[in-house]
Parts: C-alpha cells; sequence; structure tokens
C-alpha cells in the first residue's frame, strides 16, 4: 500500500498513529469522505469536498485545510497510488485533547487520509442483484452529516451479513431512508423515486448523479418520501454508493423484487453511469 497522509507528512501505514486521547478514538468525534478514482482521475472531487465541508460545519469542527489544499492533497496520494482504479478516504477529527465532552479550546484537527485500490462491484451482483433485509433505522437525527460514529451503521451491515445479505435497507416511521453504507433508489410505475435528502439519510453523490442522469435521458424521476410498502411492492429496487455504484437489489427479507431480476432501468442506469465515468 502507498504512504498515507496524516497531520501533514506522508508516512508507512504501519507508521501512521494517532494518540489514544484523540477525540476520533475516545467519542467518534469527527468526519469523513471517500472518492472514487478512476484511470487515475478522482469522480466528482468538488461534490465530495463539498460535502466534507458541510459535515465539518455540521458538527463544527474549524475546517482545517483550504479547498485547494484538498484538492493538492488528493491529487498527491492518486499520483502515489499504483493502482488506476481506487478509493480515497478522508477523515478529520476534532483532534487530541484530555477526555471531557466539551470542545477542546486549542486542539487542532487530526487530518488522516489514504488511496487504495477499488475494485469494482463483483459481477454476480450485477447479473443477479443482491439480497437485502430491512431493519428500523435506530440511527441519530443528523444523518445526512458523514460522520465516523458509525456504531448504528456497523450494527445493521452485520445484521445483513448475518442473514446472508449484503445490504441493510432502513425503515423510519413508515418510510425506507436509506441503506446502512448506501443509499437506495425505487423504480414504481415507471417512475424512479429517491426518498428526499434531509436530515434522515446522507446526500449520496452517486445518487445525485445518477438522479441527474436519470433527468437527463427522460427516465421520469422524483425527490419524494416513499413508503415502507412502495418499497415492498416496487418494480426495481436499486442501492448507490461511490465505492459500489449501481447494484440491484433483487431481494428483500427473502421475498423477490418485482420479477426478481435486475430491472433494465437499473441496468441502463448502469450503463450511463459507466459512460458518465469514461466521460
Ligand atoms: C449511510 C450511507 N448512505 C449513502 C452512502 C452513499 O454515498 P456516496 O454515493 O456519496 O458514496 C454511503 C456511502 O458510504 C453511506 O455510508
Amino acid at each position: 500500500m502507498s504512504d498515507v497522509y496524516l497531520n501533514g507528512k506522508f508516512v508507512p501505514l504501519e507508521q501512521a498513529c494517532v494518540p489514544v486521547l484523540d477525540r476520533g478514538f475516545i467519542f467518534g468525534d469527527g468526519v469523513y469522505e471517500v472518492i472514487p478514482v478512476y484511470d487515475h482521475r478522482p469522480l466528482a472531487l468538488d461534490r465530495h469536498l463539498h460535502r466534507l465541508e458541510n459535515s465539518l460545519k455540521g458538527v463544527r469542527i474549524t475546517p482545517p485545510l483550504s479547498l485547494a489544499t484538498w484538492q493538492s492533497l488528493v491529487k498527491e496520494l492518486v499520483e502515489r497510488e499504483p493502482s488506476a482504479q481506487q478509493s480515497v478516504y478522508i477523515q478529520v477529527t476534532r483532534g487530541v485533547a484530555p477526555r471531557d465532552h466539551t470542545f477542546p479550546p486549542h486542539a487542532t484537527p487530526t487530518v488522516f487520509a489514504m488511496a487504495k485500490p477499488l475494485s469494482a462491484p463483483p459481477p454476480e451482483w450485477i447479473r443477479e442483484g443482491i439480497s437485502t433485509i430491512t431493519h428500523a433505522d435506530f440511527r441519530w437525527l443528523k444523518c445526512d452529516l458523514k460522520t465516523t460514529a458509525l456504531l448504528a451503521n456497523v450494527l445493521l451491515r452485520q445484521m445483513a451479513v448475518d442473514a446472508g445479505a449484503v445490504e441493510c435497507l432502513l425503515i423510519r416511521d413508515g418510510y425506507l431512508t436509506e441503506g446502512a453504507a448506501s443509499n437506495v433508489l425505487v423504480v414504481l410505475e415507471g417512475q424512479l423515486l429517491a426518498p428526499p435528502r434531509n436530515h434522515l439519510l446522507l446526500p449520496g453523490i452517486t445518487y445525485e448523479l445518477v438522479l441527474e442522469l436519470a433527468a437527463k435521458k427522460g427516465i421520469p424521476c422524483q425527490e419524494r418520501p416513499v413508503t415502507e410498502a412502495e418499497l415492498r411492492r416496487a418494480d426495481e429496487v436499486m442501492m448507490t454508493s461511490s465505492t459500489r455504484e449501481i447494484v440491484p437489489i433483487t431481494r428483500i427479507d427473502g421475498i423477490p423484487v418485482g420479477s426478481g431480476r435486475p430491472g433494465s432501468v437499473t441496468l441502463r442506469l448502469l450503463d450511463w453511469y459507466q459512460e458518465y465515468k469514461r466521460s
């Protein structure tokens, strides 16, 4: 693995160490971003950096680097990593301070970043679609912030894996929010439906790109609340994320979605997404 970045220096991963009193370790007090890179070119970098700024603002951490510095850091990470397909991970915590819930007056944010090879989702996921389970969304009410405090997401995702599924679809008060580590979109009666961007879900960059591509290609789409009943009678369901792109969901709680095969809207969106990546 290529060297990682920690607080201004590139060092081998084994030498990248953070003090135990870092608030990221003690409280999960930090935010992060994941940027996909294809042919050594980051995809939608500006959108990811904008979301990082938004997450920092949301948890009241002063941005430790300027936009231009983030851009050159990502560029350098990408250049150092030999794989053409990569994911760049950036994490910022509130820094190191004596353990106390209140913000430390003088801590300097910890900045960690790394690039690693990114492999495409397994071909059978696209060929057959994936199985998912559903569960009550027991996360907090600031899911629009990409924070490192992911224990709820970790538990929910593990429930899916324990059940032999890939992802856990989250239901809050009778409505679909998103997946434990992805956004979820639904095709129902010829319309692409996307749960609205609000405090209940992460505004996914892939979700955003998919909606833009769908609109451009003339697929009727609507960003509006999706009920659990609509999810269960959908013709197609898909999950989206920067590292897994667009994946057809063909089973929910053991029951086939629509025909039980990846649907044509999902597969067309996937094709257009590949075109978009190349452009
Ligand atoms: C909870 C959650 N929602 C949605 C997404 C998808 O966001 P993006 O498309 O920006 O990767 C992720 C990605 O990891 C996620 O963790």
